[in-house]
């Protein structure tokens, strides 16, 4: 090992690990920070890299990429993870890992690094992405590797003279970017407990969110969120003033207990205002332009999408082909959603797009129905054939015979089995 790149958040694990690289494996250490919407002063962690020791620091502000190459692709699947995490963690451990690999190119190194611990999913992520980007890359895990508490990680720095960084210390694990928050570990670890109110940040209470309700409309044009409130904004503007918007509202709060990839069972916390709107219109607008076949299809496309994210099989065939899909699907998903946002809900209160099968002739119970009501009579014969061939020749199971009737309540109960 020559040279390695490390991703670089700035904490007291990265900032040990800048140190702990170089003595343990006598290289040089460069450091790569992402900005995937959580960094707040690019300048301090990069000047906080190069006095613990890095040769080089590099700072890359990856917020759009991160939107529209991995964020969006995940909404217009509908990748939640066990039918509810948005999977903001998940989707940003690839990005991070091509970028390192980019860096590890530019700078000629061999190997590259990262903070996370033996017990998460995102060790794979990143272990995974990497490998597959450029397998003749090592990857070094010095928190996996170097089996020292938190004490001693702080006795460590101590001792090297390492700058932690000095804002009081969360009692919780946090990890976050525009997608959403990830909170873990503390007091949380017990399932039975509720959160205590500042392990949310993102936010309000929905008990003391406002009670008058507020209502956005959201634009998408194939797929993709253009507009809030007919005001085109790029990914990166709108995710954050969605953010914004749901957390004063009380929109987000994700609290469930989550299987890892690993084998664990992990009590997660998560806040993630803009991905639970965008996903509520981006599927009320699915249920619009998209047919019951291929929407039905798309569900089982869905979870698998969202397993792979979260098995860190970002850069895996399975992804690019299911990928393809779904950018297949979305071609008419285009048009507006009118969101209603009242403390802690959101309702779907208008849709319209261009590409609508909604057909108000086929669908109206006034005057001008067009939907051919004879034709229901023979479709109808023809859809319950066999469901009536079967019922005449093998019977029906567990039919419920109303016993104790009294006369008069209805008419004699008869079953095709007897
Ligand atoms: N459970 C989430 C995932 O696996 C988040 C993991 C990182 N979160 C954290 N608070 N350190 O994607």
């Amino acid at each position: 090992m020559t040279k390695v790149v490390l991703a670089y958040s700035g904490g007291l694990d990265t900032s040990v690990a800048v140190k702990w690289l170089k003595e343990k494996y006598g290289c040089e250490v460069v450091t790569l920070t992402v900005d995937v919407g959580a960094v707040k002063d690019l300048d301090v962690i990069r000047a906080r890299a190069l006095a613990t020791g890095a040769e080089q620091a590099f700072v890359v502000d990856a917020r759009d990429t991160f939107i529209s190459e991995y964020v969006w692709p995940a909404l217009q699947a509908h990748a939640l993870y066990e039918g509810s995490y948005p999977l903001a963690t998940a989707l940003a451990r690839p990005l991070i890992a091509s970028l390192l690999v980019d860096v590890a190119h530019q700078v000629g190194a061999n190997a590259v690094a990262h903070g996370c611990t033996g017990k998460g999913n995102d060790q794979v992520r990143f272990d995974v992405a990497t490998t597959a980007l450029d397998p003749s890359l090592a990857v070094i895990a010095p928190v996996r590797e170097w089996g020292m508490s938190r004490d001693q990680e702080m006795a460590y720095a101590a001792e090297h003279g390492i700058q932690v960084p000095t804002t009081k210390q969360s009692p919780y694990s946090v990890d976050e970017n525009l997608w959403g928050r990830s909170v873990e570990a503390g007091i949380l670890e017990d399932p039975w407990v509720e959160p205590p109110a500042d392990a949310y940040q993102w936010t309000t209470a929905p008990e003391h969110a406002p009670q008058s309700p507020q209502h956005l409309e959201i634009g998408f044009e194939s797929g993709v969120p253009v507009s809030l409130d007919g005001e085109p904004l790029g990914g990166a503007a709108l995710v954050e003033a969605l953010n914004k918007i749901g957390g004063t509202y009380g929109i987000g709060r994700i609290d469930r207990v989550e299987s890892r990839l690993v084998g664990i069972k992990s009590r997660e916390i998560y806040e993630a205002p803009a991905a639970v709107l965008l996903h509520a219109a981006h599927s009320a607008l699915e249920d619009l332009a998209i047919g019951r076949d291929v929407a039905k299809f798309k569900s089982m496309v869905s979870s698998e999408y969202a397993d792979l994210i979260y098995n860190g099989a970002w850069f895996s065939p399975l992804r690019y082909h299911l990928q393809a899909f779904v950018a297949s699907t979305q071609k008419f998903v285009t048009g507006t959603i009118r969101l209603k946002l009242t403390a802690g809900t959101i309702q779907i209160s208008g849709r319209q797009s261009p590409y609508s099968l909604y057909n108000p002739g086929l669908a109206t119970y006034g005057d001008d129905d067009t939907f051919s009501h004879d034709a229901a009579i023979g479709f109808i014969k023809l859809w319950g054939l066999p469901i009536r061939t079967a019922a005449t020749v093998q019977g029906i199971p567990h039919v419920h015979h109303a016993d104790g009737l009294r006369s008069g309540d209805t008419a004699p109960v008869t079953s095709a089995a007897e």
